[in-house]
């Protein structure tokens, strides 16, 4: 089956920003997911180049805009590159074998079809935007997205009878209801063509810029009536027709939302004109902002998307954009979020996760696996795998994300339940413990193949270490993600593949700290035990300053852990032994000051939290490492910090 996957194609007036970038990372989860689903896909991206804005770019700088535009193209293949995005097919409308013949057929089919005509246009006319404007679409006599004033321009210009197709429109919406999506936007296209259409300008007169008009060589097509053809250009039209039936029609567009009414408006009506059969599906998407703030030069708050794939490789980027930000919605970005999701998702989650299979099957079997064990991770997997391809046939991409997740947490649950390290201790236990390993080894396996569209690299290193180095492209959905009960399988322990990052003064640095698999004693003060003989502490409390900045709160490194056996510590009355899952390799033994308030039994399996990085402490022989959080009434009994069920290891702010 074949799927035609295409993206917006960018004004070349500046480089690749986050926003622009967000499409096409989200284009290219899904052009991975359908190759991944075994769909024969063809990815195709572009520049649009004949823009005002584009030819103005280029004379400012002294050059002549086709060079200029040849030298954006290795600016923009560039990012594209350094972001994974896998297009199999890039155009630039400046193209004179594949584009121009295809602007000018349809051009002159639309005029034998009697849907051109000449006429002279008085208005308003936007170079950002490329649009003209009426005088209701105006703020303040400015374009509400660019915030400038448009132009009144009076020219000559060849007229598309876009009004004709309001009817034949409607009734393509009606008759085929997944041509728009989301709902949102086939909502306000509905609107928008229900209300009525005007004729619109396909030329522009007297500029040199763009492609000449073939029945008129005084004009050139208007820029927006030639990049749109630009998909059935890059595919044959005008120039070969059995490449042109081999892909057309597309199976989708992804284009943002401002540009959505051009895609299924203008576009369509285009193709009903020049007798082409129409695309099977637009997707307008959201908008990303930073801040909640539209990016633009002006602000100075464009985001550079090379900024974090330099940093972090292009994946942890690629998976914020696709999980973050529900698709079709707005989303938006911060280095704050970034930065957390990266330690949570991915130093916490699956990498930690990674780590803990991959030493265990080290330490413990000299990294052999073998045949899977059977246990409840088989069919959580199995309803993961379907909740996410539901989510990613429908381009539900954040969903398809979470899912991958959702199996991801569930894998480190697992663990911090059936105990390896305790099943280690015991030959009795040997079989039980392989199966541990091999279970959650092939829960992993799963997650990585359900994630390889989203973040391809770190899918592909993932698998390497679980003893699967095919090459991605041989890799099917279907067989996959179905759950191998079967197989030795030897793992690779790799070290970490995302060290946390730690916010040091609002300056990002990662670090290579990785929690060390260390016996900690975490002591809740101020209930010290009496008995113990404790390290001598600072003479007195530091005075509690009354304001904190959140840089001096973000160096407590608090965290979810999972009490996974309690004892009490002989001859105190105070402190309980705690043995803590905090989503290291192995447990933390902690001490805390607790036992009065809490039975040993009480504490096993609570979700609490612990501070992971106080400076070690001596007690009672121990080394303490950090503390247990617990509200500590004056002269009470401690009350234990109780947080809902969430991953050991989940950072806690
Ligand atoms: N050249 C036209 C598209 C022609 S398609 C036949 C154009 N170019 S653009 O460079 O301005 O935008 C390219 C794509 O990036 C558009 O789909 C646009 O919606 C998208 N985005 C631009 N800024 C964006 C965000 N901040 N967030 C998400 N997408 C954004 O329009």
């Amino acid at each position: 089956m074949k799927y035609f996957l295409t993206t917006a194609i960018d004004f070349v007036n500046s480089r690749p920003h986050l926003g622009t970038a967000y499409e096409k990372v989200t284009a290219d989860v899904i052009a991975r997911y359908r190759r991944l689903a075994g769909f024969d896909t063809h990815f195709l991206m572009g520049n649009d180049e004949h823009s005002q804005n584009v030819f103005r770019k280029a004379v400012e700088q002294g050059k002549d805009p086709l060079a200029y535009c040849d030298e954006m193209e290795v600016v923009f293949r560039d990012v594209w590159k350094r972001l994974d995005i896998s297009f199999d097919d890039f155009i630039r409308t400046s193209d004179a074998r594949r584009h121009k013949p295809a602007v000018q057929k349809m051009a002159q089919e639309c005029l034998d079809n009697g849907d051109i005509y000449e006429g002279s246009y008085e208005g308003f006319y936007c170079v950002g935007c490329e649009a003209f404007k009426q005088e209701k679409d105006l703020v303040d006599g400015n374009c509400p997205i660019h915030n400038t004033k448009p132009q009144w321009i009076k020219e000559k210009n060849w007229f598309f009878r876009l009004s004709k197709y309001q009817q034949p429109l409607l009734k393509h919406y009606e008759e085929n209801p997944s041509f728009i999506e989301p709902d949102i936007r086939r909502n306000e296209i509905l609107r928008l063509v229900e209300g009525g259409l005007e004729d619109i300008s396909m030329s522009r007169a007297g500029q040199s810029w763009g492609i000449p008009v073939p029945f008129d060589p005084t004009s050139v097509v208007y820029v927006w009536f030639d990049a749109l053809i630009n998909y059935a250009a890059a595919v044959g039209y005008g120039w070969d027709d059995e490449r042109f039936n081999q892909w057309w029609p597309a199976s989708l567009h992804i284009v943002g939302k401002d540009i959505t009414r051009f895609h299924c408006v203008i576009w369509p009506a285009m193709l009903m004109s020049a007798g082409v059969a129409l695309p099977k599906q637009v997707f307008g998407h959201g908008w990303v902002y930073f801040k909640g703030e539209r990016m633009s030069k002006t602000m100075g708050n464009i985001v550079d998307p090379l900024d974090a794939a330099e940093r972090f490789g292009p994946d942890p980027l690629r998976l914020y954009l696709t999980k973050e930000i529900p698709y079709g919605g707005d989303g938006d970005f911060t280095w704050e979020r970034f930065e957390e999701k990266y330690n949570a998702d991915l130093a916490n989650n699956l990498g930690n996760l990674v780590n803990r299979v991959a030493a265990m099957t080290e330490r413990y079997q000299q990294g052999t696996i073998r045949s899977a064990g059977g246990g409840p991770l088989a069919a959580i997997a199995a309803e993961n795998v379907a909740t996410y391809k539901a989510s990613m046939d429908v381009h539900a991409l954040h969903e398809g994300a979470a899912a991958a997740f959702r199996l991801i947490s569930a894998a480190n649950n697992y663990i911090a339940e059936t105990q390896p390290w305790a099943l280690a201790k015991d030959p009795a236990t040997a079989d039980r413990l392989n199966g541990v390993l091999a279970d959650t080894a092939e829960a992993v396996r799963i997650a990585a193949v359900m994630l390889s569209p989203v973040m391809p690299a770190s899918a592909t290193e993932i698998l390497r270490r679980l003893g699967d180095s095919s090459p991605a492209s041989l890799r099917r959905l279907d067989q996959d993600t179905a759950w191998r009960a079967s197989g030795e399988k030897q793992i690779l322990n790799a070290g970490a593949l995302w060290p946390r990052i730690e916010a040091d003064k609002g300056v990002v640095t990662v670090t290579d700290e990785t929690p060390k698999p260390t016996e900690t004693v975490v002591v809740v003060p101020p209930v010290a035990d009496p008995a113990a003989p404790v390290a001598p502490a600072a003479s007195a409390a530091p005075e509690v300053p009354a304001m904190i900045t959140i840089d001096d709160f973000m160096k407590i490194q608090l965290k979810v852990g999972k009490v996974l056996e309690a004892e009490r510590m002989p001859k105190s009355q105070k402190l309980l032994k705690l043995k803590v899952d905090a989503g290291e390799a192995e447990p933390r033994t902690i001490l805390a000051g607790i036992a009065e308030s809490y039975a040993p039994e009480d504490m096993v399996g609570k979700t609490i939290v612990i501070v992971a990085n106080l400076a070690p402490r001596k007690m009672m022989g121990l080394e303490s490492n950090g503390m247990v959080l617990a509200a500590s009434p004056e002269g009470g009994a401690a009350i234990v910090l109780n947080v809902e069920p969430a991953a050991p290891g989940t950072r806690v702010r």
